[in-house]
């Protein structure tokens, strides 16, 4: 069955991939770009492209006017990492920033478009997390900022699991691994494709009874 995916951060990397993707299963997609003017080659796959900021919590309410539509699934894709990997690079623009965008807009962009999900029919909340967002499994050398928002991240899912579920919702938080975009760089061992394909068909097969549960892009679970 065709549905509609708004999929945040489709300029490039994992996002594009997600557009193409989707729009080649069969699926509606509103894309979401910083930048309208230099949206990525993504853009002309998807449905529909929109203006979207994380950072700028105050746009949401106008930015889910615009939407204006049903929303079947929503993937929280859009990220950034920035490069604290010690705790002398640690400022407070490296960690505002990163949880501006990495977590405080994912979990109040789903809280404006709710009101579309509720009139969704597959009522799919996904946040695209990471390993490094384990508390057992996560490495150090990495970005502080980073590793700390996917950890809230995957305590979002989990809230929003709890409230969520028992009005129908499915929520998961999903590691893509490691992959050759802008973020995971050249030595990655996965290109998005692989990934993407493989993530797309555990959401496909993904039953209610998975909510609230750290996935890996294979459908594995990871450990919290
Ligand atoms: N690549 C990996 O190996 C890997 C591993 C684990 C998890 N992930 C996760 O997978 C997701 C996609 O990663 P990626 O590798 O595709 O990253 P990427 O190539 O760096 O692309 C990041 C995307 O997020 C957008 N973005 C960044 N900050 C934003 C903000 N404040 N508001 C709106 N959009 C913003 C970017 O838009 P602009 O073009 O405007 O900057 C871009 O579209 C992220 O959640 C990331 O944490 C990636």
């Amino acid at each position: 069955m065709a549905h509609t995916y708004l999929v945040t951060g489709v300029s490039r990397g994992l996002g594009a991939e997600f557009v193409r993707q989707l729009r080649a299963r069969g699926h509606r997609v509103i894309g979401t770009v910083r930048d309208p003017a230099a949206p990525g080659p993504a853009a002309a796959l998807a449905d529909r492209i929109e203006r979207l900021d994380l950072s700028d919590h105050a746009s949401f309410p106008a930015f889910v006017r615009t939407v204006g539509e049903p929303i079947d699934a929503l993937i929280h894709n859009a990220a950034l990492l920035r490069p604290d990997a010690t705790l002398a690079e640690l400022s407070p623009d490296s960690l505002g920033q990163t949880l501006s965008a990495n977590l405080v807009g994912p979990a109040l962009l789903t809280k404006h478009a709710l009101p579309w999900m509720d009139r969704g029919r597959r009522k799919l909340i996904v946040c695209v997390s990471s390993l490094l967002g384990s508390l057992s499994q996560t490495i150090g050398g990495w970005s502080y900022s980073y590793a700390i928002s996917k950890a809230g991240l995957n305590m979002l899912a989990v809230q929003l699991s709890r409230e969520l579920s028992p009005r129908g919702y499915t929520v998961v938080t999903a590691s893509p691994g490691w992959n050759r975009t802008d973020m995971g760089g050249p030595d990655a061992p996965l290109e998005p494709r692989q990934s993407i394909s493989s993530l797309l068909d555990v959401l496909d097969g993904l039953t209610h009874d998975r909510t609230g549960s750290y996935i890996n892009y294979d459908g594995s679970p990871i450990a919290w």
